[in-house]
């Protein structure tokens, strides 16, 4: 699968804002380019997978004064907090960036000065509805229905701020010519024509900084200590800073949701990065939101922290499999108890870990738990085996537009498919026979339903690592680091020595996990 490419695969996140607990949204999109990742590096590329935090800006400055702490002191508590959240997801990433760390300001730093120098950022003031209780810009977005100021801004005034704005104007023709000359840029695609609707209205120029009278948390002009770069400008600049020197620019694939797809990635990061003379993106790939319960997904609500404890009930590789089939990459999904014990129990459990132990049970009765090789090969053997050749081509091709629900509901046919088999096949009578075209076919019957488990088990190894991993040590087989040689039918199984039992998805009781209500 894939050919052997020697430019290493360049995948990123977005970096989380640490003004807040890790929550769904933010393992989704983890989970999501980690099984990419992962499944890249079986395929045979080099990959550098990248996520991070976004650690600046007025919400942290404002926690930390809130709670009597040093900005730095929260970010650094906060950063703890989410790296645990990736290693309770199993997250491969190679690096992590902190747009507070060094290297990074010193990319920021640099950028902005480059900008400076070639006439690109010039100073301008500019006249605005300001609320000094929460200290922000408004806009006529935050006025009520009525027209008036919702409550929560206390007094608004007009007030007029000097700043530093970047000519993005000015790069809006070659924008929209490289979205027309890139349809795959943005993908799902119908997203790239929602930019495209958007670029038809002139831009206007980016504002990139923030007089530390109003912000001090963030990264300092070098050309004007009186002011900090606003904080998209800083966080966009992660995915270069991170790699900066490396070579690995462009970056492939940029993981990110809907909100923040337009303008941030796809107007200011393109255009800063073509001001700077450097290429663009090869690819954003947004996913979309989930709700929980039907209920959007928050912070304030509380409820997408919540489902975060799936994980600890039931596994990291069962919440990434749900969430990687239940989410149609670009759309919208729901999560809920309901569906989440139901993929739990019919597709895990029944469906493939029952399947599992049927396998072991009979080989270690009927062949002292060795794996008899393919005799008899009659109707059956050879449909599965055709049927499996379908299922790795329907499961490649959705993933080559990373579309893992449609290649997880490929493989999970191909799962039921060799369900019905073992039915038909019924074993547990083969093996009462005394006929030696039955015991031929019990042969078969085995090492069909082993051959088979050792291929789905390598091909979700991206999806379900550990549980993969035992899986295939289950069988008697080794764990695979990559996919060639190993996702076509063999007799690689016989003679394999499996365990007595194993217990890939163990039942939950239903009242030890309703931590999403
Ligand atoms: O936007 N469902 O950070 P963030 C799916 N720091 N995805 C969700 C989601 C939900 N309910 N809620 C959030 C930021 N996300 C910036 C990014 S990148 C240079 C700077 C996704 O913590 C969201 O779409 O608010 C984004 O991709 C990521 O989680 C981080 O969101
Ligand atoms: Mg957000």
């Amino acid at each position: 699968m894939g050919s052997l490419m020697s430019r290493p695969f360049y995948i990123t996140t977005a970096i989380d804002y640490a003004n807040g607990s890790p929550h769904l949204g933010h393992a989704y999109e983890k989970v999501l380019s980690d099984v990419i990742a992962r499944h890249q590096r079986m395929s045979g590329r080099k990959v550098h997978f990248l996520t991070g935090l976004d650690e600046h800006g007025q919400k942290v400055q404002q926690t930390a004064l809130r709670r009597g702490l040093e900005p730095q002191a929260l970010v650094d508590e906060i950063a703890g907090v989410f790296k645990g959240m990736l290693a309770d997801l199993n997250i491969s990433n190679d690096d992590y960036i902190r747009t507070t760390e060094t290297r990074h300001k010193q990319v920021v730093q640099h950028f902005l000065q480059k900008l400076f120098d070639q006439g690109l950022i010039y100073k301008g003031s500019k006249t605005d509805w300001y609320s000094t209780r929460q200290e922000q810009f408004l806009t006529d977005k935050d006025r009520s229905p009525d027209g008036s100021w919702p409550e929560i801004y206390g007094e608004v005034t007009q007030t007029t701020e000097e700043n530093y704005y970047f000519k993005l104007t000015q790069f809006q023709p070659w924008l929209i010519e490289h979205l027309r000359t890139h349809p795959d840029f943005i993908t799902p695609r119908f997203r790239q024509n929602q930019v495209l609707e958007f670029l038809k209205e002139p831009m206007n120029d980016l504002c990139i900084s923030r007089p530390k009278s109003r912000l001090t948390w963030g990264i300092e002009l070098p050309f004007d200590p009186a002011f900090v770069t606003y904080v998209w400008f800083d966080a966009l600049t992660n995915y270069y800073s991170a790699v900066a020197d490396q070579g690995r620019w462009p970056a492939d694939v940029h993981v990110i949701g809907k909100d923040i797809l337009s303008p941030p990635h796809a107007v200011y990061w393109p255009c800063m990065l073509k001001a700077l003379g450097l290429e663009p993106p090869r690819q954003l790939l947004v996913h979309g939101w989930w709700t929980v319960n039907s209920q959007k997904a928050s912070k304030s609500a509380g409820n997408a922290a919540d489902t975060l404890g799936f994980v600890r009930t039931h596994g990291a590789d069962a919440f990434r499999y749900y969430l990687c089939r239940e989410m149609v990459v670009g759309q919208d999904a729901d999560f809920s108890t309901q569906t989440f014990e139901n993929r739990y129990k019919a597709d895990l459990g029944n469906n493939l870990g029952n399947l599992v132990n049927r396998l072991l049970n009979m080989v270690g009765r009927s062949y002292a738990g060795a794996i008899p090789a393919a005799a008899a090969d009659e109707e059956p053997e050879k449909n599965l085996r055709a049927l499996w050749t379908e299922s790795v081509r329907k499961y490649d091709a959705a993933f080559t537009d990373y579309q893992l629900s449609h290649a997880l509901e490929a493989l999970w046919v191909f799962i039921s498919a060799m369900n019905a088999y073992i039915e038909a096949r019924a074993p547990w009578k083969l093996a009462k026979s005394a006929d030696p075209a039955d015991r031929a076919r019990l042969d078969s019957c085995l090492a069909h339903v082993a051959e088979g488990l050792r291929l789905v088990g390598t091909l979700l190894l991206p999806v379900m690592p550990g549980t993969c991993a035992m899986l295939l040590t289950n069988l008697g087989r080794p764990v695979p680091v990559a996919f060639t040689g190993q996702l076509t039918w063999s007799a690689a199984c016989a003679g394999s020595q499996v365990a007595e039992k194993c217990i890939l998805f163990p039942p939950i009781e239903p009242s030890t996990a309703s931590p999403a209500g």
